[in-house]
């Protein structure tokens, strides 16, 4: 039998977050092995020659190396892993990365010894500067959660956060909403007669320049609105229209459809 240390960080699953979760820890120098399964040869053959990762056709042969065993499969997904896996029986960190599967359910389908944490993280992890938010069920060891942040530590920075809020970090920790604002300034910037290349650059330093003023925190985020925006004058004119015709309304519909969602995720998986 393998020693704890020998043993890999598996992925049961090799598709979108799982590719960009490997480029990142391979970027910053993650030493633990890792072994990847998936339903698909070919995606793991990519994976392999892309990432130098180990690839395991064979479900049982992945878990059983396994010290973190992340599932990374979408969600409807998960349940018929997880019985496809049957049982362990020794004890083993699983983190589940599936949108709106609560940690009851995964306790309910792998339990005892199996221990459970989420993670939350986005495909922005593939240049080391993401952002996961971690739960735990309580039974998980200190030792493991320290394990299970130290691996997302690796590709940016780490929060923990109770699971009540799990589902509502999810629809507001997403890159798709940079990549959708992007996409609707530039597009209108467009419409007012700038080229496409003009329009996206100038969208692009909008969204990114106050953001980094932002993080720089020095400065609050009110203050730095007030300085951008003088009353009155233009770029507050722009707000103001964009305030009447919705934008934070919409922003708020937006993410409250991505709660519905979650949610029905939980009943139905
Ligand atoms: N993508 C993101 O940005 C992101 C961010 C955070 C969390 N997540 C979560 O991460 C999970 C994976 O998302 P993803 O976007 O990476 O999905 P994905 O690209 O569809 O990758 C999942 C892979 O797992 C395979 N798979 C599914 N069931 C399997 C099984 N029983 N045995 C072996 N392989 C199996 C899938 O094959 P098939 O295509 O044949 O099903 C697919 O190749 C989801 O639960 C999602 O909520 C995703």
């Amino acid at each position: 039998m393998k020693s704890p240390d020998a043993r890999a960080t598996v992925f049961l699953g090799g598709g979108r977050i799982t590719s960009a979760l490997i480029a990142g820890l391979r970027l910053r120098g993650y030493r633990r092995p890792i072994i990847v399964h998936d339903r698909h040869a070919a995606k793991l053959t990519q994976l392999k020659r892309n990432y130098d990762v180990a690839v395991e056709p064979d479900l049982r042969c992945a878990v059983d190396q396994a010290h973190l065993l992340i599932i990374a499969v979408r969600p409807d997904g998960v349940s018929v892993l997880l019985s496809a896996i049957g049982t362990i029986q020794r004890p083993i960190t699983a983190i589940s990365l599936a949108a709106g599967m609560p940690l009851a359910k995964l306790r309910a389908r792998l339990g005892p010894p199996v221990r459970w944490a989420r993670a939350m993280p986005s495909p922005v992890c593939r240049s080391g500067r993401g952002l996961t938010a971690v739960t735990f069920e309580p039974a998980l060891p200190r030792v493991a959660r320290h394990e299970v942040k130290q691996l997302f530590e690796k590709v940016g920075q780490v929060i923990e956060i109770p699971e009540s809020r799990f589902d509502a970090f999810t629809v507001t920790y997403s890159a798709s909403h940079g990549y959708h604002a992007l996409a609707a300034l530039a597009g209108a910037a467009e419409k007012l007669g700038l080229d496409r290349r003009t329009a996206i650059t100038a969208a692009a330093h909008a969204l990114a320049d106050g953001i980094i003023a932002w993080r720089e925190g020095k400065v609050s985020l009110n203050q730095l609105l007030r300085e951008a925006a003088t009353p009155g004058g233009t770029a507050a004119t722009v707000l103001a229209a964009m305030t009447s015709a919705g934008y934070e309304s919409a922003i708020a519909r937006g993410l409250r459809a991505g709660i519905t969602r979650t949610k029905k995720t939980a009943r139905l998986v």
